[in-house]
């Protein structure tokens, strides 16, 4: 087949002075792109990169790829997940990952839990904080946590993300506020142990459990290649546990609508219940298992880089009714 790339790398990102620390970290390394790259040529593919962007269309359209391998994060606007998907619909080219419908979904936190009550997936309670900064009544149970509706790679989320009372609750609004334009999602701070589920296809990985000193996953810790995070996978947990949250994994794929790949964040608090922070439609694919915990889980069920790739080509060829060849 051909196959096009679609990413936004960090090398091409569009920088300004007033970017708070890290507004960028969700896009690519070229690196990932390479090794994306290279895998489809293993598996016989005529595979080319386009940046995701407006400049690149004309050229897409020469190109005439079969499928796009979408790794498009976008650059601007709510909908920037969902700018590649749209593009690709209306130029009738098949492409990997959610559409427009379900990258809008996962990339609002917010409207996330909102679906995942209305279908009784466990999820923290939680409350919006609009764009003034007045906090609606609510009975929620400190500690909360703050953090951008809007966002990823735990931009805007700091050491002081979790609060105690309503002072702290009030200034770490302002910090987000100041850091990202965003909606503010307040919600419980699930004190307890971390875990991330990757689905490649329709088959659950192996869970993995994040292990944080801190007892959460900021910004400048997901940065930091040597801060004291690490990564357990297969996690300790029962097996009806295990069962338990990979359906819970599976079930939130579902309602978002998300296809070929994702990658759910859950807690467990401290009597064993699990909670759905959030769901990756586009998991970081960094090829060093270390650096990413997608690749790390593929790599306890013993699949290669290479397979990840011909997993994520053989749902969308699926769901497309292409022939691979
Ligand atoms: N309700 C919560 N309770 C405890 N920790 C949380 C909560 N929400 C987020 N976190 C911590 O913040 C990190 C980042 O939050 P997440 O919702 O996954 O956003 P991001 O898109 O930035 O990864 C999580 O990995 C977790 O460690
Ligand atoms: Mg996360």
């Amino acid at each position: 087949m051909k196959v096009a790339v679609l990413a936004n790398l960090k090398e091409d990102a569009p920088v300004s002075l007033e970017d708070p620390p890290g507004r960028w970290d969700d896009l690519d390394d070229l690196v990932t792109v390479e090794a994306i790259l290279d895998s489809l040529q293993r598996l016989g593919h005529n595979a080319r990169y386009f940046p995701a962007t407006l400049d690149s269309i004309d050229e897409l359209v020469r190109f005439s790829p079969d499928l796009c391998f979408n790794s498009s994060e976008g650059h601007y606007g709510d909908s920037r997940e969902a700018q590649m998907p749209a593009i690709l619909d209306i130029l009738r080219i098949p492409y990997t990952c959610a559409g427009v419908l379900g990258m809008s979904l996962a990339h609002n936190k917010a409207m996330a839990k909102r679906l995942f009550k209305a279908a009784n997936i466990p999820t923290a309670n939680f409350f919006v904080v609009e764009n003034d900064t007045r906090i609606p009544n609510h009975n929620l149970r400190y500690p909360l946590f703050v953090k951008p509706a809007v966002e990823g790679s735990s931009i805007g989320i700091n050491e002081s993300a979790r609060v105690n009372n309503e002072d702290e609750l009030v200034r770490q609004i302002n910090w987000v506020r100041s850091q990202v334009d965003s909606l503010i999602l307040v919600e419980e701070y699930i004190k307890g142990r971390e875990f991330t589920i990757g689905i490649l296809g329709d088959e659950v990985l192996p869970i993995v459990e994040i292990v944080s000193p801190t007892g959460f996953y900021s910004a400048s810790q997901k940065e930091d290649l040597n801060s004291e995070v690490y990564r357990v996978c297969p996690a300790e947990l029962t097996p009806q546990q295990t069962t338990e949250f990979q359906s819970i994994a599976m079930h939130a794929m579902q309602v978002l609508e998300l296809k070929d790949v994702c990658r759910m964040d859950m807690r467990m608090d401290e009597t064993g219940n699990p909670y759905v922070l959030e769901v990756n439609p586009i998991p970081l694919m960094y090829p060093d298992p270390l650096q990413a915990s997608l690749v790390y889980a593929a790599d306890a069920a013993g699949y290669s880089y290479t397979d990840i790739v011909k997993k994520i080509i053989d749902s969308a060829a699926k769901r497309w009714n292409l022939i691979i060849d």
